[in-house]
């Protein structure tokens, strides 16, 4: 609540006025789980992350976007798809991985399994049907990059999680150079009933949003941008103050007692 209450709140006026906000809060299964110090392994249950979103809900105004990892059991997944949609969710991402999920970006490091593509189709159509209002997006996360199967895996399985509901495709990449999300999204382009596209550019990160978006995406998630800043930020409190036996010397690098004490005001 406290990160999303951050992004309501800020907003940076362009030398040409114009004023950009981020859209919409990414629910990172990533940041959710090292926030309470759990890896990024689907430890953390959903009634818990749940509860962390009506807390998001209660103190700020859009819309947001769960990753809800590999969705689990189908039967599991029909209960979650209701709770989200419920309190107010606006669309799901499912990644088509299986077994003990890892975090995508440790790619092969780790022992990852690829769902098959007809097993996730049936997931994708579970989701679709329990959902009651058409404003709701299931949106299907593709791995074959990640797990480096190639760029016509990626779109075949595009292609049929398409014509089983999706209602987007998010492709992942863990590589630092930007060229098979390109190729990806080009060719993905030329796809019959094309959804929109998301876009995860944590490796890849020289990319600039304009690029992405003449590269056809429609969503781009800063994903645990926030969480990677405050770590450090907090180890060097700890840190100083072991160091100097007093808090003195980190006055410079903290929001004054004032701000903090009026940050959230009670009305
Ligand atoms: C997350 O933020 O949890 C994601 C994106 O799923 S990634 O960590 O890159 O897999
Ligand atoms: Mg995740």
């Amino acid at each position: 609540p406290l990160s999303a209450l951050i992004i309501e709140k800020t907003s940076y006026t362009k030398p040409d006025g114009t004023i950009s906000e981020i859209d919409a809060f990414w629910s990172s299964s990533l940041t959710d789980s090292a926030t309470r110090a759990k890896p990024d392994i689907e430890a953390v249950d959903s009634s818990s992350r749940l509860n962390s979103i009506n807390e998001i809900f209660e103190v700020t105004t859009k819309p947001l976007i769960y990753d809800a990892d590999t969705g689990g059991k189908n039967e599991h997944l029909s209960f979650t798809i209701k709770n989200l949609e419920r309190i107010g969710v606006s669309a799901v991402i499912i990644e088509d991985k299986s077994g003990l999920k890892r975090n995508s970006l440790f790619g092969n490091e780790a022992t990852q399994q690829q769902e098959s593509i007809e097993n996730f189709c049936v997931k994708i159509e579970t989701a679709k049907s329990v959902q009651l209002t058409s404003d709701f997006m299931v949106i299907a996360r593709i791995e074959s990059l990640i797990l480096e199967k190639g760029i016509d895996d990626a779109l075949l399985r595009a292609k049929e999680y398409i014509a089983a509901g999706a209602d987007g495709i998010m492709i992942h990449s863990k590589k630092q150079d930007t060229a098979e999300i390109e190729e990806f999204a080009i060719k993905y382009n030329k796809l019959p009933g094309r959804t929109p596209l998301v876009a995860v550019p944590t490796t890849y990160n020289s990319i600039t949003e304009k690029r992405l978006a003449s590269l056809g995406f429609n969503v781009v998630i800063y994903a645990n941008h926030m969480l990677r800043a405050s770590y450090p930020a907090m180890q060097n409190v700890v840190k100083s103050i072991l160091k100097n036996e007093r808090s003195k010397e980190l006055d410079e690098s903290l929001m004054s007692i004032k701000d903090i004490i009026n940050l959230i005001p009670v009305k």
